[in-house]
């Protein structure tokens, strides 16, 4: 297959998933951070990943095991691709962060992929190939990073046999802050964690507050948005791998916070709010309250990002 593009340099955005009580089901996009990757046409065949930077050598250069290399060699495979390609993946977030960092990589690898050789694949065609991306880091299929980071906005996914996605419209008042505390949580390991049964009591508490975060987003309703960010699931276990958990919640809630949990599997904490200011201020609260553990950490105030992934810079050939 030939295309007149020479070379895509694109975005995916970073996610925030679970939301308190949708454990695996919900995630949504936040503007900053997000990872780039570039995709090249190269006269070399087959699939070369040339340059990683932003992981601190951690990241494999054989694009088979690789979140983001993957995706491309499967969707060369599967549209018979022939042409050799280059990637460089620049990684502008941490790995482990709760953050969906993997996802990131893996979606904008499909975005490019789509982008360069003009597929014209839409989100849901493409939604199996950054999972298999996604798969390779955390070894388990979940797509509430993936989805939400490639459809943008916030997802609910209905069912995962077969793949049912839901994008959901929210208040645009709704603004996140976003706390990264210095460590590092393997999702694997935060997943062996979670009870393999939960007694029925605490399901109906679970999906309770799950179809009520719904019912809050549809109806701009913040006090119910806010009294459905209960976890019941994971957060119990989980706060128990994050120092000062319990006072960075009392704190963003402190500051006006309608909500606080754990983004993703941790260590990031996430907050909602109504405004930009509210949140952050939430922000900076939560980071004081870190501070007395004696940990550093990043902060990342946002909307939900609407967009997902987007294109940074395109070169066709001459
Ligand atoms: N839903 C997944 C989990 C997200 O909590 O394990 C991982 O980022």
């Amino acid at each position: 297959m030939r295309t007149k593009n020479k070379e895509i340099r694109v975005f995916a955005p970073a996610t925030v998933s679970n939301i308190a009580c949708g454990f695996d089901v919900m995630g949504f996009a936040i503007d900053m951070p997000g990872d780039e990757l570039v995709l090249r046409v190269s006269e070399k065949p087959g699939v070369r990943i040339v340059k990683i930077t932003g992981d601190n050598g951690r990241l494999t250069y054989n694009p088979e095991f690789n979140t983001g290399g993957k995706p491309i060699l499967s969707m060369m495979r599967a549209f018979g691709i022939d042409c050799g390609v280059e990637i460089e993946i620049h990684k502008q977030m941490p790995l482990g962060s709760g953050l969906g960092s993997s996802a990131a990589s893996a979606v904008a690898a499909a975005f490019a992929m789509n982008k360069l050789f003009e597929l014209n694949l839409s989100e849901s065609e493409l939604l199996p190939f950054a999972i298999e991306g996604e798969m390779i880091a955390s070894g388990s299929l979940h797509a509430d990073n993936v989805a939400p980071a490639l459809y943008g906005g916030f997802v609910l996914i209905r069912s995962y046999h077969p793949i049912d996605i839901i994008k959901l419209d929210v208040p645009k008042e709704l603004f996140c802050s976003v706390i990264h505390p210095h460590i590092e949580i393997s999702t694997k390991e935060a997943r062996e964690l979670l009870p393999e049964q939960i007694p029925l009591s605490t399901a109906i508490r679970q999906w309770g507050n799950t179809a009520a975060l719904v019912a809050g987003l549809l109806k701009s309703d913040f006090a119910l948005i806010g009294r459905s960010l209960e976890d019941f699931v994971a957060e119990p276990v989980r706060s128990r791998l994050i120092p000062g958990f319990a006072q960075m919640k009392q704190a963003a809630l402190d500051a006006g916070a309608i909500g606080c949990s754990i983004s993703g599997s941790g260590p990031s904490l996430f907050a909602l709010s109504d405004s930009r200011d509210r949140a952050d201020k939430i922000a900076k609260s939560m980071q004081m309250a870190l501070n007395t553990f004696k940990l550093g950490s990043d902060l990342y105030v946002s909307a939900v990002n609407t967009q997902g992934p987007r294109i940074l810079n395109c070169q066709t050939f001459a």
